[in-house]
């Protein structure tokens, strides 16, 4: 039976004791509305451990004023059943007074990679992150933690947090779980209207083009993300945050890729109210032709 911990000192107690007794602990930190892509982490979090802590807490503060806080979607019965039957162990449910109790005067920024993307577009998103993923890696002492690919610079930040602090924990990123049409699975998902759900397959497709023309030779950074930008034009409806790639580890922008080298292809976006991200990697192939015809400036 999955037992649910509500406060950080008995969180602790029990890591303390799995420690003792030389298990192995994973931790899976959500803001639940689980979903498969969360319960695809539980079970390679299983697979790296003995004993696996699945986190629930909605982070107020990586939400900005005017983001979904309060109407993010909820529903603990849900949560907890969900996370049971995949063979957690606990869920870890603290409150927010548990987690910022009063006086509560720490933030973890992390500098440079938190400045572009997702982070331009959402001042102070990073640093709610960092700090909360810190305290949940505090509260749990887990081995390893695992997090979904589809937060790529989320998984960045948290990577170079660990390598920063000198965090005892060790980092696995799980590949996005897709819909059959590619839509990337997110509890954000929901709030789609039935049309806008139907049109959200087109960041799939951006996504994909670029990749294409990637092993096709395409190495200009320029042509790539105009690639993904002329895919997305075609629904109108669409307001785009951005279309962009960049190298995996560190998000530089060259004029151009080196062949072999790592990027990463990002999307965010609206469709109606909803906000969608997603992105995809791909490795700029060694040997090809400098400037493939195929894709001419756009
Ligand atoms: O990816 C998420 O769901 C959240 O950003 C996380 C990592 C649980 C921190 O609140």
């Amino acid at each position: 039976m999955m037992k649910v911990i509500k406060t950080i000192k008995e969180m602790q107690r029990i890591a303390d004791k799995l420690r003792e007794e030389g298990k192995k602990i994973a931790v899976v930190p959500t803001m639940g509305y689980l979903h498969e892509g969360h319960t695809s982490l539980m079970k390679i979090a299983r697979e790296h451990s003995d004993f696996v802590i699945t986190t629930l807490f909605v982070n107020p503060t990586q939400f900005a004023p005017h983001e979904d806080f309060t109407t993010y979607p909820r529903n603990f019965d849900r949560d907890f059943r969900i996370a049971e039957e995949h063979g957690c162990d606990i869920l870890f449910n603290p409150e927010v007074d548990e987690m910022y109790p009063h006086g509560f005067a720490t933030s973890i920024k992390i500098n440079n990679v938190t400045e572009k993307f997702e982070g331009e577009k959402r001042p102070g998103h990073f640093d709610g992150v960092a700090t909360v993923v810190c305290k949940l890696f505090t509260a749990t002492k887990a081995h390893f933690g695992v997090f979904g690919q589809k937060d790529v610079q989320q998984t960045i930040v948290i990577k170079k947090l660990v390598d920063d602090l000198n965090l005892d924990i060790k980092i696995i990123v799980a590949p996005t779980l897709r819909q059959s049409d590619g839509l990337a699975m997110s509890s954000r998902n929901v709030y789609l209207s039935v049309k806008d759900r139907t049109r959200s397959s087109i960041l799939y497709s951006a996504l994909t083009k670029a990749k294409d023309a990637i092993e096709k030779g395409e190495k200009r950074r320029k042509i790539i993300n105009a690639i993904m930008h002329a895919e997305l034009r075609t629904i109108h409806s669409i307001k785009l945050d951005y279309a962009m790639s960049a190298d995996v580890e560190t998000l530089d922008e060259p004029e151009e890729y080196l062949p072999g080298q790592h990027i990463v292809m990002m999307i965010a976006c609206f469709l109606g109210k909803t906000r969608l991200i997603d992105n995809m990697l791909a490795t700029i192939p060694s040997g090809i032709s400098e400037h493939p015809e195929k894709f001419e400036e756009m």
